[in-house]
């Protein structure tokens, strides 16, 4: 039977906009290939998950519809979606247009969540990693988040936010979240703002850098772990969970899929919190575990002001 999970109201949100289920799937896998990411989307809707984050838009958008075919799922509303705009069409005129794009390759009339993926802007017609700095272009913050309003007015983004800035731009926001790397200024800031954070590569990321994970390998980690008779991964998503903070877990596998939501009927102990505080520091990849913003679009364009001082 799929698992009820518990919701996140967004604060300054749209009225009509969809709460955000407390747990996320994240899809990404390099390569990409579509049946596995229609498989993995479809098992994950059938255990329960109601929350992607896409990796790429189509088949995520086609497990959904299968999922609603095979009465998974009544209808598309179910299911809180989030895409994001990439840094070639961070420029003002591009940002609806690649909305739109999404949209039709989502097969969706909106999205639940649309986000900039990160402050930075390259020139459109660049492509290909790792990024080159020729192509680094200065970044309209004021013109691609009146976009991202207009992409929310009409009605396309229920909600949009940001993903990867640092406290300095909102008080910069977006950076990774784990046991291991706990953002604890970004979270206290955020909260002080009623912004809603999610936290990507909660587990420590897919170790796409080769620098192993030392969410997954924590000895401290481990320790609460067996005392609790839960998984690693169980621990670290728990702990996000109790920090305020939406988890986004990437699995292709049906267990660990339904594993990683199994963490809403215990909980964590004031003596685990205290040896979590404790664990050495340690971010993993430059752009791992980085946090999610969700605000208002008011509450973001007001921080802008201040970004535009410090950017
Ligand atoms: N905005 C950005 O810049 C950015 C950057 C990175 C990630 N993200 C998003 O965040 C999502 C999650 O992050 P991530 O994929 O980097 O890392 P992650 O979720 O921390 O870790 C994923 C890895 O953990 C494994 N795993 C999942 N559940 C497990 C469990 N219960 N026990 C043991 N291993 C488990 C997965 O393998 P299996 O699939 O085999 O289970 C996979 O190798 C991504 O899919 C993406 O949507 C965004």
């Amino acid at each position: 039977m799929a698992r009820a999970v518990p919701e996140v109201a967004l604060q300054h949100g749209d009225e009509r906009a969809r709460p955000m289920p407390a747990v996320g799937m994240g899809t990404a896998e390099f390569p990409v290939v579509p049946d596995r990411v229609r498989s993995a989307v479809l098992a994950a809707i059938e255990v329960g998950y109601r929350h992607f984050r896409y990796a790429t838009e189509a088949p995520l958008g086609e497990a959904v519809a299968e999922a609603v075919r095979r009465g998974v799922v009544a209808s598309r509303e179910e299911v809180f979606v989030t895409t994001k705009v990439w840094c070639t069409k961070c420029h003002p005129d591009l940002v609806l247009p690649s909305l739109q794009e999404s949209l039709r390759n989502l097969q969706m009339e909106y999205v639940d969540l649309y986000l900039v993926h990160m402050p930075i802007s390259l020139k459109p017609e660049a492509s290909g990693f790792p990024l080159k700095k020729e192509d680094v272009v200065p970044f309209d913050f004021e013109g691609v988040w009146r976009a991202m309003e207009e992409c929310h007015r009409l009605g396309l983004a229920k909600a949009i936010g940001v993903s990867n800035f640092t406290t300095k731009h909102l008080d910069k926001l977006l950076a990774e979240m784990s046991p291991v790397w706990r953002q604890r200024t970004v979270r206290e800031y955020c909260a002080t703002k009623g912004i809603h954070v999610t936290a990507y590569s909660p587990l420590g990321g897919q170790n796409w850098g080769g620098h192993g994970n030392d969410v997954m390998g924590s000895p401290v980690l481990a320790e609460i772990a067996e005392a609790r008779g839960k998984s690693i991964a169980q621990v670290s998503l728990r702990w996000i969970y109790e920090q305020g903070v939406t988890p986004i877990a990437k699995s292709y596998n049906k267990e660990r899929l339904k594993q990683n939501l199994e963490i809403f009927d215990w909980e964590l102990t004031e003596e685990d919190h205290l040896k979590i505080s404790q664990i050495h520091r340690r971010r993993f990849h430059l752009q791992n575990c980085f946090l999610r913003m969700v605000s208002s679009h008011q509450l973001i364009f007001r921080t802008l002001k201040l970004w535009r001082s410090r950017w």
